[in-house]
C-alpha cells in the first residue's frame, strides 16, 4: 500500500508487561501503513488504548481516558481531520459491547488475540462505525505478525507463552486471555536471535504463566523454561536473561538448577505467593500450600544463593480473617523480599470470588494493605541499603528524569541512577558497566561508575579528554564481573 504522508499512531499502554510487549508489536503491525510513533495523543491519526482488566480501578481508567480523547477526536474533526480511536487488550475483551455502548467515540474494539488482524480492521473500520474483534482465534496471532521492527533497546522483552488454564478464583486472565499456549521453540529462538543482532543485551521472557512454558522443540520433544533458557543464553550478544510471571506450582527442578548454572539467569525471580494462609490459598484456587511455597523459596537459595525474591499479594479476599492476614505476614517475615506488589482484592466480573457471599468490608482491606505494605517497604529498604557499599554491574537502558544521569538495572532488578557527562550520556546507553552504590532509597539505588571515577581521577583538568575517555568506554567488551553477587 502506498502512503504519500506518514500517519501518526499513539498507543498509550495499561496493565501487565504482555501488554507493553502487545504494544510494540502493533506498532510494527501498523508501520506498514505508514503509521509512525506520535508522542501525544492530540492532533494524532490513530490512537489505542492498550487496557487491563485485572482489577477495577485499572479498568476504570480507560472510561476516563476515552472521555479525554473524545475532545481530541472532535478537534481534529474540526480541522478536517480523522483519528482512529480503538480500544485493545483485557478491557476490551471482557467488555468490548459496554466499550461501544458506553463510548460511541471509539471506532475500534479488538482483543490480545487478533491484532495481527489490526491492517484489515483498519480499513473496515473507516468503512463502517464500531467494530469488534474479540474472537480467539484458532489460528496463532504470533504466526501473523511481521519481524519487528523497531530498536529494541538494551533490555528487551520476549512473549514465549499466553493466556492461563489456572484459574485462581480472584483473576480475570484465564477469561481475557484464553487457554494457555507456548510458542514453538524455533521461534521464540528466532525472535532471541533478531533481538540481540539488533543490540538488546538483556532478555526478558515473558508469560501469564511463563514457567509453565512447553514448547514445541524441532526434534518432536517439548522444552520446558529451563532448558529454553540455556539455549537463549547461548546466543551471542546475550548476556542476562530473566522471565515472568512464575506461579509457584511451575517452578520445576530444570529451572531452579538454570538459576544455580548459568550466570546469565539473573539472580532475581518474580514468584506471587497472594497470601501466606493455607486456607486463603485453597480459596483462591491456587493449587499450592504456604510450605510449598517456602519450600521452593529454601532450593531457589539453595541453587543461587544470592536470589533477590518478589511477590504479588492480595488482601482482604473473601473470608480472609485477622488471623489468615497474620499467615501473610509471617510468611513475608519469613522468605524476607527484595520488592513486592501488594493490592486490596477487587471483585471482578465472571470470577467465582466476585459473588462470595464473605466479602471483606474496605476498611479492613485498607488496614490491612497499610500494615503489609509497611512491612514489605522495610525489607525492600533493607535490601537496597545493604547494597551500598557493594559494586554492581549495571545495563545502562535509558536518560534518568534529571540531566546528565543514566538508569538501569542491577542483576537484582533495581533501579539504578548513576551520573555521566553529557557526551557520555549517548553513547554509554546500552552498555553493562560496573557501579559502585553509594545511595538507596526504597525503590532505587544510585551510584558511579566505577571505570569513569578511575579516569576523572587521572585527569581532573582536561575534561574535555575524560569525555572522550568515558565516551570510547561504550565501545569496549561489556561482560558481568565476579563481582555481580552480594557476598551474603
Ligand atoms: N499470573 C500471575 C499473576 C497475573 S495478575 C500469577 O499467577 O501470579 C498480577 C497480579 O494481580 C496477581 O498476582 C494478583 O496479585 C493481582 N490480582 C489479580 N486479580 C486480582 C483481583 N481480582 N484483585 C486484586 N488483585 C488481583
Ligand atoms: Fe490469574 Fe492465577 Fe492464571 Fe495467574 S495463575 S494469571 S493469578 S488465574
Ligand atoms: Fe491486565 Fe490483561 Fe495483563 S488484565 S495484567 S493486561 S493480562
Amino acid at each position: 500500500m502506498k502512503q504519500n504522508r506518514k500517519k501518526r499512531l499513539f498507543i498509550k499502554t495499561y496493565g501487565c508487561q504482555m501488554n507493553v510487549y502487545d504494544s510494540a508489536r502493533m506498532a510494527d503491525v501498523l508501520a506498514p501503513l505508514g503509521y509512525a510513533p506520535a508522542d501525544s495523543p492530540r492532533g494524532a491519526d490513530m490512537v489505542i488504548l492498550n487496557t487491563c482488566h485485572i482489577r477495577e480501578k485499572a479498568s476504570e481508567k480507560v472510561f476516563s481516558e476515552l472521555g479525554r480523547l473524545r475532545a481530541f477526536k472532535e478537534e481534529r474533526r474540526a480541522a478536517g481531520g480523522e483519528m482512529v480511536l480503538a480500544v485493545a487488550g483485557c478491557v476490551a475483551q471482557a467488555e468490548g459491547d459496554e466499550i461501544l455502548r458506553r463510548a460511541p467515540q471509539v471506532d475500534l474494539v479488538f482483543g490480545p488475540q487478533t491484532y495481527h488482524r489490526l491492517p484489515e480492521m483498519v480499513v473496515r473500520a473507516a468503512r463502517a462505525g464500531g467494530h469488534l474483534d474479540i474472537d480467539f482465534p484458532v489460528e496463532s496471532k504470533f504466526d501473523h505478525l511481521p519481524e519487528e521492527s523497531a530498536d529494541p533497546g538494551a533490555a528487551a522483552f520476549l512473549s514465549i507463552q499466553e493466556g492461563c488454564d489456572k484459574f485462581c478464583s480472584f483473576c480475570v486472565v484465564p477469561y481475557t486471555r484464553g487457554a494457555e499456549f507456548s510458542r514453538p521453540v524455533a521461534a521464540v529462538l528466532a525472535e532471541a536471535r533478531r533481538l540481540a543482532a539488533a543490540g538488546a543485551q538483556e532478555i526478558t521472557l515473558l508469560g501469564q504463566n511463563v514457567n509453565a512454558y512447553h514448547g514445541e522443540a524441532a526434534d518432536g520433544g517439548t522444552w520446558g523454561l529451563g532448558r529454553l533458557l540455556r539455549a537463549v543464553a547461548e546466543i551471542e550478544g546475550v548476556t542476562r536473561l530473566r522471565y515472568t510471571t512464575s506461579h509457584p506450582r511451575d517452578m520445576d527442578d530444570a529451572l531452579i538448577a538454570a538459576h544455580g548454572e548459568d550466570p546469565k539467569v539473573m539472580p532475581y525471580l518474580h514468584l506471587p505467593v497472594q497470601s501466606g494462609s493455607d486456607r486463603v490459598l485453597a480459596a483462591m484456587n491456587r493449587q499450592h500450600s504456604a510450605d510449598d511455597y517456602l519450600r521452593i523459596v529454601d532450593r531457589l537459595r539453595l541453587a543461587r544463593p544470592d536470589i533477590a525474591l518478589s511477590s504479588d499479594f492480595i488482601v482482604g479476599f473473601p473470608g480472609e480473617t485477622d488471623a489468615d492476614f497474620a499467615a501473610t505476614l509471617r510468611l513475608v517475615t519469613e522468605v524476607g523480599y527484595a520488592q513486592a506488589y501488594s493490592f486490596k482484592y477487587s471483585p471482578r466480573p465472571g470470577t467465582p470470588a466476585a459473588v462470595e457471599a464473605d466479602q471483606v468490608p474496605e476498611e479492613v482491606k485498607t488496614e490491612r494493605l497499610a500494615a503489609l505494605q509497611q512491612l514489605l517497604g522495610a525489607q525492600a529498604m533493607a535490601f537496597n541499603r545493604a547494597c551500598v557499599g557493594k559494586t554492581l554491574p549495571v545495563l545502562l537502558e535509558r536518560p534518568g528524569r534529571k540531566a546528565g544521569q543514566l538508569v538501569g538495572r542491577s542483576p537484582y532488578m533495581q533501579s539504578v541512577h548513576v551520573p555521566v557527562s553529557s557526551v557520555g550520556q549517548g553513547r554509554l546507553t546500552g552498555a553493562l558497566l560496573d557501579v559502585a552504590i553509594e545511595g538507596a532509597t526504597a525503590n532505587s539505588l544510585s551510584g558511579r561508575l566505577v571505570m569513569a571515577e578511575d579516569l576523572i581521577a587521572e585527569d581532573r583538568r582536561a575534561s574535555k579528554a575524560v569525555a572522550a575517555a568515558v565516551d570510547s568506554l561504550a565501545e569496549g567488551p561489556a561482560q558481568a564481573p565476579a563481582s555481580a553477587r552480594i557476598s551474603a
